[in-house]
């Protein structure tokens, strides 16, 4: 029985890189569930609860439509200005609340470090499903699943992640994902919303070459992936803040001159004005097909967290 060392999903860190290759083997094969002829009885009378404290559409659906594939159920606060948390109720105590309530608890919350904190008061799993401008480790494996069905591997491809590097979550834990299969990251931003230090300083030490620039068509053609992503609104201070480096970056058809034919363009969504619509026919937007990954590699992680028998 394949099986994880750790008991919640908080941070990629927590994950071998054998690990993170077994979720990517086990989500290929969820594949059948879903296209087979039986429902699956994988995770039935297993319950998941989910808390998301900030908005969602793709996580919070595909956490649940993988459960129900896997033919579990779902408990969930519709409008979490509806639960207890309107009357105070601290963060802890709604965990130990819900824990009683499901075997595992996907969480989503603004602030840094909440899933962590979660994680330490919950009798049950919890995985971390977004932590304000922290980590996103499940739309990585989601990313690198994509990735790797499309390129046929993860090691020695050109990828540069663009846009938001200071506050998307998904990029940080991408960062740390991809270069343990590459040597190379290209990181495209807006003045002021650069990778973290801390991370840019980590990769480093772990002997990886950080290229930091802004000239994204300088590079395109060098790219096997091009992941990009929405500058994150609600993290600036002000308004004015945002319109400043909102739209520095859109990538249209005629950016596309040129580039390898095996270009995967990512993105983990919401796009607001980073891809222009026109890329969505060419061959290389793979960010709808992205989404269905997400369900496969839910139905992946929730299976082995809950423990139960994937052979
Ligand atoms: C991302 C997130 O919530 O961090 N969305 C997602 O989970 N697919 C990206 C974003 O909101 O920009």
């Amino acid at each position: 029985m394949v099986s994880l060392t750790v008991k919640n999903l908080i941070s990629i860190a927590d994950l071998s890189t054998k690990e993170i290759l077994t979720i990517l083997d086990l989500a290929e094969k969820m594949e059948s569930i879903i296209h087979g002829p039986k429902p699956s009885t994988l995770l039935a009378g297993k319950i998941l609860a989910s808390l998301f404290y900030e908005p969602s559409t793709r996580t919070r659906l595909s956490f649940e439509s993988a459960m129900a594939r896997l033919g579990g159920s779902t408990i969930t606060v519709a409008d979490i200005s509806a639960s207890s948390v309107a009357k105070g109720e601290s963060l802890a105590d709604t965990i130990r609340t819900v824990d009683n309530y499901a075997d595992v608890i996907v969480l989503r919350h603004p602030q840094e470090g909440a899933a962590q904190w979660a994680a330490e008061v919950s009798k049950v799993p919890v995985v971390n499903a977004g932590d304000g401008a922290g980590r996103h480790p499940t739309q990585t494996l989601l990313d690198l699943s994509t990735i790797r069905k499309s390129q046929g591997r993860l090691e020695n491809l050109n990828i540069a992640v663009l846009g938001d590097l200071r506050f998307g979550r998904t990029v940080h834990s991408l960062s740390y994902a991809i270069t343990r299969f590459t040597k190379r990251l290209y990181c495209i931003s807006p003045p002021g919303l650069e990778l973290p230090d801390e991370i840019v300083m980590d990769l480093k030490e772990q002997g990886k070459e950080v290229i930091e620039t802004t000239d994204l068509k300088g590079i395109l053609p060098e790219l096997d992936v091009l992941y990009a992503t929405r500058i994150q609104k609600e993290r600036f201070p002000t308004p004015a803040d945002y319109e400043k480096v909102r739209g520095v970056f859109r990538i249209d058809k005629a950016m596309l001159e040129g580039v390898k034919s095996n270009l995967d363009i990512l993105h983990p969504l919401p796009r607001v004005d980073e891809i222009a619509p026109e890329i969505d026919e060419t061959p290389y937007a793979r960010y709808f097909t992205q989404m269905f990954q997400g369900v496969l590699v839910r139905m992946a992680i929730l299976s082995l967290l809950l423990e139960v028998n994937t052979k």
